[in-house]
């Protein structure tokens, strides 16, 4: 599939934009693009990635023109760039909206464009009957990938958009567990939001896996998402205590926007999602389920086992898988 390809990878400088970057580099890929807007943060990676394949291409997505430009003689688009702080973003609504929903509308018209084959975009759980401004704008990402599969038309356009589907990433920045981590390495008490709140647990690898499954098998139209363990936030507290010593907790509440457990589809999802055996696929509830099946060669069943996926109602990781998967996030020293 990658095999002298040309990539463009928007937001390639962010975390998901890196670690995606050298997993494509182990490919035969042609090239890959980088598109972000800090040079900073562009000087720095072609720097320490140190290779030829590697274009580094200045641009916001919210410059319907630039991305033209940059997609010329594109196959492939990762559309991962984003606003995704969700304080940020409740306090600056407008900017969320012009990044992700407005910025994803000119990658979108920018690959119809340039006929790019496929383009993935990068959502999030809290795109699931949204709380915050942010899962709004990328509800609203994820509606227009979905949607632009109508002008699938052999003769003029042939780009496959996909989009997937996962929560925070173990050890991204501003999720939990660097969080407690830094609390307990300031000797501080970790401030519990609430003791029943369960979140999946996804590494950058198995989001990567994803990704490129979904670029290479996907087929238009769908959400994909991930099959995954969940882990409850008193199993992460015991964790961390037991590796770095213990400080203490508090409990400070749920915080405005913040659900209790961590949902990636929904009750009304749930009746247009599909079970493919290593993930799961939301398709588009206007497909027919005879084209949905002939497109996925019959290797697919309607989900009949759960009423929401939620990360309450999955299989939790032991302690010691929930361990095995800290200290391989590297997130913390541990000999
Ligand atoms: N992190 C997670 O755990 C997680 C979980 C689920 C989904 N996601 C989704 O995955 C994607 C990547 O997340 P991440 O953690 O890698 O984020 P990140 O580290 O904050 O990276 C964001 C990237 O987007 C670029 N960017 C932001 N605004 C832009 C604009 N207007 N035009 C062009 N580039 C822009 C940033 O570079 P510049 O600032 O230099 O432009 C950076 O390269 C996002 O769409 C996010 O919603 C993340």
């Amino acid at each position: 599939m990658f095999n002298g390809k040309t990539i463009l990878i928007t937001g390639g400088t962010g975390s998901l934009g890196q670690s995606l970057t050298r997993r494509l580099l182990s490919t035969r890929a042609r090239t890959i693009r980088i598109f972000s807007r800090n040079e900073e943060k562009q000087l720095e990676m072609e720097t320490e990635f140190n290779d030829s394949r590697l274009r580094f291409l200045l641009g916001d997505i919210r410059d319907l023109n630039r991305l033209d430009r940059a997609m010329e003689d594109v196959d492939i688009v990762f559309h991962a760039a984003a606003l995704k702080h969700v304080p940020k973003i409740e306090y600056n609504p407008f900017e969320g909206i012009k990044t992700n929903v407005i910025g994803s509308q000119n990658v979108i018209d920018a690959c119809l464009n340039q006929n790019v084959e496929v383009s993935v975009c990068i959502g999030t759980d809290k795109a699931v009957s949204p709380l915050n401004t942010y899962g709004a704008t990328k509800l609203l990402m994820e509606k227009l990938f979905v949607t632009a599969n109508n002008y699938l038309n052999k003769e003029k356009y042939r780009t496959r958009f996909l989009a997937v589907r996962y929560g925070n990433v173990v050890g991204s920045s501003g999720s939990v567990i660097p969080k407690f981590i830094e609390q307990i390495k300031s000797k501080k008490k970790i401030t519990i939001t609430d003791p029943k709140m369960t979140r999946f647990s996804i590494t950058m690898d198995q989001a990567l896996d994803l990704i490129i499954d979904v670029a290479v098998s996907g087929k238009e139209s769908e959400i994909y998402v991930p099959k995954l363990k969940a882990y409850s936030i008193m199993d992460v507290k015991d964790t961390l205590f037991e590796i770095l010593g213990k400080t203490g907790e508090e409990i400070v509440g749920i915080r405005p926007g913040e659900k209790l457990h961590e949902i990636l589809i929904n009750k009304d999802e749930i009746r247009s999602s599909w079970d493919l055996g290593d993930k799961y696929m939301i398709a588009n509830p206007l497909k027919v389920e005879s084209e949905i099946k002939k497109m996925h060669l019959g290797k697919i069943k309607k989900i009949d086992d759960m009423e929401t996926y939620s990360s309450d109602n999955v299989e939790k990781l032991s302690k010691a898988e929930l361990k095995k998967t800290i200290i391989e996030s590297g997130l913390v020293n541990y000999n």
